[in-house]
């Protein structure tokens, strides 16, 4: 008995936690919404692997373009450089980051150091699957300078 009682305590945890989740609106849409969403929702692209057929409708062979600057900032440098933690220069000091333009002799410079690290400077900013792109990008948004 005291087990069945345990069983329906998380159950109707289990229950509410879905229900906080999901929040309700979905049980009152119907079915033009509900699919209009679930194709908001879907991936971007599905992946083909080579030897392997391609999903019906012939899915895209790249899983998604290269991320924003903003996107890579936001998501992995912010930590750091929005705050200046560590002495990371921060985002839009235009004078430090001119300093360190000088001091380094050019943006290509910048970006090998962010790519390999440098000092408290984890390499890529711990964006390990970022490409070089990626990290010129994020770099010229945080910076103001350009390639
Ligand atoms: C754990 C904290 C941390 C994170 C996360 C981080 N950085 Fe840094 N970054 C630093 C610190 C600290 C420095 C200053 C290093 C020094 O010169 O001593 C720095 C310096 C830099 C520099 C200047 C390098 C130079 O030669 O002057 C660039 C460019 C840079 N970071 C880019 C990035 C990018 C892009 C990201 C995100 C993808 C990122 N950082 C994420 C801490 C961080």
């Amino acid at each position: 008995m005291a087990y069945f009682k345990k069983k329906q305590a998380a159950l109707l945890l289990g229950g509410l936690f879905v229900g906080l989740v999901m929040a309700n609106p979905v049980e009152d849409m119907d079915d033009n919404a509900r699919s209009e969403i679930s194709d908001r929702i879907k991936p971007v692209g599905s992946l083909c692997v080579t030897g392997e057929e391609c999903a019906a409708g012939g899915g895209a062979t790249v899983a998604s373009g290269p991320r924003s600057g903003e996107k890579i900032y936001s998501t992995y440098c912010t930590i750091c450089h929005a705050t200046g933690l560590l002495n990371a220069p921060k985002k839009g000091d235009k004078q430090t980051w001119d300093q360190r333009l000088a001091a380094t002799g050019s943006f290509a410079a910048l970006l090998h150091n962010a790519l390999n690290g440098i000092r408290a400077m984890p390499p890529k900013g711990t964006c390990a699957d970022c490409s070089s792109d990626e990290i010129s990008d994020s770099i010229e948004y945080m910076s103001g300078l350009s390639p």
